[in-house]
């Protein structure tokens, strides 16, 4: 049985643990290019002992950002900075995963610590945004969205096949294509954002198309022994839009043009959401954990899993085989150590660098010199997660 220190191997990747950083958007770019913050922010979470570590949704064109202060990977002169973070994730023992995403409708924006509002298109910082249909997404988003042509649909495929080609160049070893939370993929899947009365839209089928279509192209350029990989928004909380029974069921057809694991979330395709779970423990587990045996792939979670003793019972109950952290990986670049030591696991520090990862198993009058309360040993059953 694993846990979740238990390596996890994927294709030709193998991690220490089934501990990932979940992809957070940032807002320190310039020029769309990582920077000296990017390696300092992900080189810590590395060296704190997470297996995986993703920076952000790393756009793969321009007008694929959520503002301008984003990352991308939409020309070769943004590899460098890639290029930084992916060798110091890799020199602490982690392993360097992108994100690539496109905000289709939602981009534009001004971050949210400042409103997260969108600028209108003729805003020094604004652009006009684009969809598969014309329908903005409303509420503080409510500048026309423009339809996307079939050849437009093609260059996208083209420019997220481009963005691999340079991700693999960058060093990245794990690729994550974003179709959820409302951006383009997701609008692509979702009936309150595509109309379109060609193969693009309709049936499940075809809101499916252009998935199935990126996945072919970034598989020509990323090699079999990358996971290739999808954060898939699999059901918009509203009774007009997509339901978690078609995510399965796409992820099926997924799987056979070449996906390798689901990332499953869900929700902000509309600001009207349903009784959206967000307030819950490990609400995606479950509905992951159905994916995982229907479709027979293996998947990864996050949301509300910070709890140590939760984010091992769910790994432990094989109902999903990667565990990502959002913000608890934000409040806490150690998560991994702080969660060895409160799961008894042995010589929790050997996550960090060997260095002083000696001194603090060794160096110690009083557990309070090392500034964490002490181990308590795991001794009862792994709590069931509602
Ligand atoms: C600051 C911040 C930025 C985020 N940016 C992204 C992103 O770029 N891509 C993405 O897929 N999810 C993004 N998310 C969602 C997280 O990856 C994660 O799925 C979510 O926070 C739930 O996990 P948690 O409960 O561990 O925080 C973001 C979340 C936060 C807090």
């Amino acid at each position: 049985m694993p846990d979740l220190f238990s390596p996890y191997a994927l294709k030709g990747v193998t991690l220490r643990n089934r501990i990932a950083m979940s992809p957070m958007t940032m807002y320190h770019s310039v020029d769309g290019k990582m920077n000296d913050f990017h390696t300092m922010y992900l080189g810590a979470r590395a060296a704190g002992g997470f297996g995986l570590i993703f920076p952000e949704q790393i756009a793969i064109t321009p007008d694929g950002r959520t503002s301008v202060h984003c990352a991308g990977i939409y020309n070769d002169d943004q590899i460098e900075g890639h290029r930084k973070v992916t060798s110091m994730i890799k020199d602490m023992g982690g392993v360097p995963a992108i994100q690539l995403g496109h905000t289709g409708r939602k981009g534009s924006e001004v971050p949210p610590f400042e409103g997260g509002y969108q600028l209108a298109p003729d805003h020094p910082d604004g652009w006009q945004c684009v969809g598969p249909s014309p329908i903005p997404y409303g509420g503080d988003h409510p500048y026309p969205v423009h339809e996307l042509t079939r050849d437009e649909i093609r260059g996208l495929h083209r420019s997220y096949a481009a963005a691999a080609r340079r991700a693999l160049e960058a060093g990245y070893e794990w690729l994550e294509m974003h179709y959820a939370h409302g951006y383009l993929g997701a609008s692509f899947f979702s009936p309150l954002a595509n109309r379109r009365t060609d193969d693009y839209g309709g049936s499940l089928q075809n809101r499916a198309r252009f998935h199935l279509e990126a996945l072919d192209a970034v598989r020509e350029v990323w090699p079999e022994r990358f996971p290739l990989t999808m954060r898939l928004g699999s059901d918009d909380l509203h009774p007009d839009g997509v339901q978690f029974d078609d995510a399965v069921q796409a992820i099926g057809w997924m799987r056979e043009h070449g996906l390798d694991l689901a990332d499953l979330s869900l929700g902000f395709n509309t600001d009207a959401m349903v009784d959206p779970p967000m307030g819950n423990a490990g609400f995606m587990v479950d509905r992951a954990a159905r994916v995982k045996k229907e479709v027979g792939i293996p998947v990864a979670a996050s949301w509300n899993l910070g709890i140590p003793e939760n984010a091992d019972a769910v790994i432990r109950q094989e109902k999903i085989d990667l565990v990502l952290l959002g913000r608890p990986a934000l409040a806490n670049p150690h998560w991994p150590v702080w969660a060895a030591r409160e799961l008894g696991v042995e010589d929790a520090f050997s996550l960090v660098p060997r260095d002083w990862g000696w001194w603090l198993a060794n160096f110690r009058g009083h557990d309070a010199s090392i500034g964490l309360p002490p181990a308590k040993v795991f001794e009862e059953d792994p709590r069931e997660i509602a």
